[in-house]
């Protein structure tokens, strides 16, 4: 079974970095297609919408068909879907390795996290999708306990998890004592260098350094890395992650 699945991905993968027609359907083109319109989304947990990836029947509709008919759409509207695994490299430039599914760098080696990323020629936000997770395909996010509020001169971190999927450029969501995020990820199209870009619950947008702690052995977002290494009397480093095929 893990085997076939290896086998999938690595066919899968062969085929990245294709245009798709992914773009946001809008409600109107929808219900001129005679389908019915989107759940509302704005602000909150898509109701019954748990954080498993389940795309919808549409979806997969119109991802087989951008398969065959070209996209009509204009090119910032397009989409570019890349599948691989993310390379993460010290800030000094030393290779760390591949992310693994414990979204560490220290279980066994064949255990490399696989993504599926849909870019945009905007360089907007947009989600980052765990293909082999235990519980299933996921949305990879940030999540805190608190308010999650990143800033320069404060040690507040976010740890990188599977979440619930929340709107692209939209306030983090709440749920009980927690904050979250999923669409906080930019794709440079050349280097295929994946960014974070959190935005905090009062609106602000911080500068959002991804980090490594060699000592808890988990990656994690946070707003000053010094701030935090003096805090908890750590060693993190700043680090930056790449979608590759290889
Ligand atoms: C901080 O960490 C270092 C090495 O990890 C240790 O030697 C030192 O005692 C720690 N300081 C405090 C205040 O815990």
């Amino acid at each position: 079974m893990h085997i076939l699945f290896a086998i999938l991905l690595l066919f899968v993968a062969q085929v990245c970095a294709i245009p798709s027609g992914f773009g946001r359907e809008t409600n109107s083109q929808r219900i001129a297609r005679g389908l019915p319109p989107l759940p509302a989304k704005f602000g909150k947990v898509l109701p019954g919408r748990d954080q498993f990836y389940k795309p919808t029947p549409a979806f997969v509709k119109r991802s087989a068909a951008s398969a065959s008919a070209s996209p009509s759409a204009s090119p910032s509207a397009s989409a570019l879907t890349y599948i691989g695994r993310i390379r993460a490299t010290s800030d000094d430039g030393l290779p760390l390795g591949y992310v693994k599914s414990s979204l560490g760098l220290d279980s066994t080696p064949d255990d490399d996290l696989w993504v599926r990323v849909n870019a945009n020629w905007a360089g907007g936000p947009t989600d980052l999708i765990g293909l082999n997770f235990r519980i299933g395909p996921s949305f990879i996010g940030a999540r805190a306990s608190g308010a999650g509020h990143l800033a320069r001169r404060s040690p507040a971190t976010l740890d990188l998890m599977p979440v619930r999927q929340t709107l692209p450029g939209g306030l983090p969501a709440l749920s009980a004592d927690n904050t979250y995020g999923s669409a906080i990820w930019t794709v440079d199209l050349e280097t295929k260098e994946l960014r974070a870009k959190w935005i905090n619950f009062d609106g602000s947008i911080p500068s959002t350094i991804i980090a490594y702690d060699q000592d808890r052995k988990t990656f994690f977002l946070t707003g000053d890395i010094e701030a935090y290494n003096e805090h908890h009397n750590a060693s993190a480093c700043g680090v930056s992650f790449h979608v590759t095929k290889d």
